[in-house]
């Protein structure tokens, strides 16, 4: 029997890519659309706590971290079930996983998850002044990641070669659209909201230090005890070991350990893998110009 097989969440009947349709400029799964009526009018309450990322910063790393700075550092409130149904992902409709009509139906206070651009958050986070926590991962490293996610998940849209693939991360044209327009935007909103916005290379860098800050916003007194055993429940190699935070119960039919593994490197500057000296200039140009005058610096190695 395989690694993580005897807990393993039924295949889904059809496993078919996801389309990508235009929402107010963003592109987002079909799915989405589908269902943007009742995510609009989601009813946030004021102790909800969003964690935002651009997909493939950092999220699951972040969801980790936040459940256990909650529970006071408990590894067995975080065993009770897969993070993807632990932490409702409010956009995603999808068999497996926790989603909006789940959000609806859980006891406050609520850990919610999205990856959508801060103007398409639905209006009731801010109107109830909900906390958020935004990840934000420099640009070479989220696009080597997110090629790696399109080729092991096999319901996002064909990725292409990886040339192709750059080239359309660099155009906007991924799901969840432009990466540069997703951090500026929440990169603003934190001037007019209670946000916490966190960079993957602090984290990397130094995890207690930003699992301190986390505590600080969620106001969380952590005992030294306590905020060691989150710091070394949520290095890489224990959240790649942990069945409950590493996506192994999602059956191989969807995403495929044999293509890549979910927590595959976690590491900064893997892009140097991938990049070509002229792919890298490029990127850098189009960063520069996106992001001028907004006062966001990225690192691309530690
Ligand atoms: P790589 O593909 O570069 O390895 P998300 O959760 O937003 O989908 O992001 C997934 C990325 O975060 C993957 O990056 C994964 O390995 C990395 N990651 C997850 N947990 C991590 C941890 N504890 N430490 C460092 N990186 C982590």
């Amino acid at each position: 029997m395989d690694r993580g097989s005897a807990m393993r969440d039924p295949e889904p009947r059809s496993i078919q890519r996801e389309t990508l349709v235009d929402v107010h400029g963003v592109p987002l799964f079909s799915s989405t659309l589908e269902k943007w009526a009742p995510l609009w009018s989601f009813k946030a309450r004021p102790d909800d706590l969003l964690i935002c990322t651009y997909p493939k910063a950092g999220t699951t790393w972040l969801q980790e971290i936040v459940e256990m700075v909650q529970s006071g550092g408990d590894p067995q409130k975080c065993a009770r079930a897969p993070i993807y149904k632990r932490i409702p992902f409010i956009e995603i409709v999808h068999p497996l996983l926790a989603g909006l009509e789940d959000a609806e139906a859980m006891p406050s206070p609520r850990t919610l998850k999205t990856h959508l651009p801060a103007q398409l958050v639905p209006p009731s986070f801010w109107e109830q002044n909900c906390k958020i926590i935004y990840v934000a991962r420099n640009a070479k490293d989220n696009a080597v990641s997110y090629f790696h996610f399109h080729r092991m998940d096999q319901e996002m849209p064909e990725p292409g070669t990886w040339d192709e693939f750059l080239e359309n991360f660099m155009a906007g044209k991924v799901a969840w659209g432009s990466w540069s327009d997703h951090v500026k935007g929440w990169w603003e909103a934190k001037d007019r909201h209670p946000i916490l916005y966190l960079f993957y290379e602090d984290m990397k860098e130094d995890l207690t230090r930003e699992i301190r800050k986390v505590a600080h916003f969620l106001d969380k007194e952590l005992p030294e005890a306590v905020l060691n055993r989150i710091v070394e429940h949520t290095t890489f190699d224990n959240m790649k070991a942990n069945p409950m935070a590493n996506y192994d119960t999602i059956p191989p039919s969807v995403m495929d350990p044999a293509v890549s593994t979910f927590m595959r490197k976690g590491i900064v500057g893997d892009w140097k893998e991938h990049f070509t000296v002229a792919q890298s200039e490029h990127l850098d140009e189009v960063c520069a110009r996106e992001l001028r005058g907004h006062g966001l610096n990225f690192r691309m190695e530690l």
